[in-house]
């Protein structure tokens, strides 16, 4: 197995603990102000199809099909966040042209989908420019991204755990925060002919809205 295959193995090892839980249905209104955005801004569009890259507990992709929204894909790099999504699905929606699968979004083949859902999930996975690029390649209208500011709080923190990470010789499989800059994704995507049609600020995140140019 490549190193990228062993560090996704981590990632997904590291998050099952989050997802070890009974299912829930989604109630938009119960949910954190920047999945409501998410929610909101791809409604938007009035989609047939959506995906969500790291979808977790999959709470939007179920919020989304509720809807109405037909097609709806979600992949995890953990098994228990897509055994867990797929409870939900079954008990307070439909798994009919649902397609949720566990694995690295990278390693996948897709065909092209009118929006595409980023969760909190470029800030921690090491090669978030190429989750940008191949998200980019599936042609979205919409894309909708919420991850940490790039705050200088963030970036002491980080230091810090880099020092000790070090210290430990622990083998860390996610990004520091330090590396991150929402700048840099801005970039990516207005250099492929998207605009950031929408951003708000929370007390340590952000959510950025982009639209394909026409
Ligand atoms: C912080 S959680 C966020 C989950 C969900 N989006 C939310 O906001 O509740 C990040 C999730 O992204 C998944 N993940 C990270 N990198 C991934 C990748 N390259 N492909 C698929 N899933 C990934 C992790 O397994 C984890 O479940």
């Amino acid at each position: 197995m490549g190193d990228r295959h062993k560090n996704d193995k981590k990632i997904g090892k590291t998050f099952n603990r989050f997802f070890n839980k009974e299912p829930k249905d989604a109630i938009l209104e119960n949910f954190d102000a920047s999945s409501q955005l998410h929610v909101e801004h791809i409604l938007a569009i009035k989609p047939n199809s959506v995906l969500d890259v790291g979808m977790g507990a999959g709470g939007i992709l179920l919020a989304l099909q509720k809807q109405g929204v037909p097609n709806l894909s979600g992949v995890d790099l953990s098994p228990n966040a897509v055994q867990l999504t797929k409870k939900r699905f079954e008990k307070f929606g439909t798994l009919e042209n649902t397609s949720l699968i566990e694995g690295n979004f990278l390693d996948m083949e897709y065909n092209n989908f009118d929006a595409i859902s980023f969760h909190h999930i470029l800030n921690l996975y090491p090669d978030y420019k190429s989750l940008i690029t191949k998200a980019i390649e599936l042609n979205p209208k919409v894309m909708a991204i919420s991850m940490p500011q790039n705050l200088f709080k963030n970036r002491i923190k980080a230091c810090f755990l880099s020092i000790l990470v070090k210290i430990l010789s622990f083998d860390f499989p996610f990004r520091l925060i330090h590396n991150h800059r929402p700048e840099d994704v801005v970039q990516l995507f207005t250099a492929t002919g998207y605009t950031q049609s929408f951003k708000q600020l929370f007390k340590k995140n952000l959510t950025m809205i982009f639209i394909k140019s026409d």
